[in-house]
């Protein structure tokens, strides 16, 4: 087993060029996601795998700009849910954190076979619907834009972008989110 290694391969790299998307990656990313926990078992998450050069340049109408870069994608997954599809107890509300959990485990999984797999917020899920033809009632939650890491970085890309792709964006420190016991704000 070696989690730690892939956790720290993980990039959300924005410069990428093409890749060809075979079935079985598909089905490889599909079983990883399958897999994840979730409240009651409920698998509130539904997946629309986009790697037809057509739709995929469709997809392109529903990128915000500052994410240009994603038009290089080879494949776009759509992650979807709804809250009903998951647990309600009073005021918590678990689907987001399910499709969450089993997202990550679906790029990690991209990531050991040497893709990118990079989620995204800036994208229109109402451009997405129509496109995808994906159910009103249905949150489009993120978009997670897959490719292979090129070795240029491509012109498209802003300063800050550029930054992002020579070295990891920095984190908070620990003692920024970590409690030990007690919460306690240092
Ligand atoms: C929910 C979510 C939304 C994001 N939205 C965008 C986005 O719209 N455009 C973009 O270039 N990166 C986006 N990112 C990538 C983050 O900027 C990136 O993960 C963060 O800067 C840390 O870099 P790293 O993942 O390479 O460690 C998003 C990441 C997440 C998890």
């Amino acid at each position: 087993m070696n989690v730690l290694e892939t956790i720290n391969k993980r990039r959300a790299y924005r410069s990428l060029d093409k890749t060809p998307i075979s079935d079985e990656i598909i089905s490889d990313l599909v079983e990883s996601a399958r897999l994840s926990a979730s409240c009651f078992n409920n698998q509130p998450w539904r997946y629309v795998f986009v790697y037809d050069s057509k739709v995929l340049s469709k997809m392109h109408e529903a990128l915000s700009s500052g994410n240009e870069w994603a038009k290089r994608a080879s494949m776009i997954i759509a992650v979807c849910s709804k809250k009903e599809d998951d647990c309600l107890i009073k005021d918590r509300e678990y689907y987001l954190f399910d499709t969450g959990m089993a997202t990550a485990l679906l790029i990690l999984r991209a990531t050991e076979l040497g893709l990118v797999a990079h989620p995204i917020a800036g994208y229109s899920p109402k451009k997405t619907r129509e496109i995808l033809d994906i159910p009103d009632e249905m949150n489009v939650i993120t978009l997670v834009i897959v490719g292979k890491h090129a070795d240029k970085i491509h012109p498209e890309l802003s300063a800050k972008q550029i930054d992002a792709e020579k070295e990891r964006p920095r984190r908070k420190a620990i003692k920024e989110f970590v409690y030990l016991n007690k919460w306690k704000e240092n």
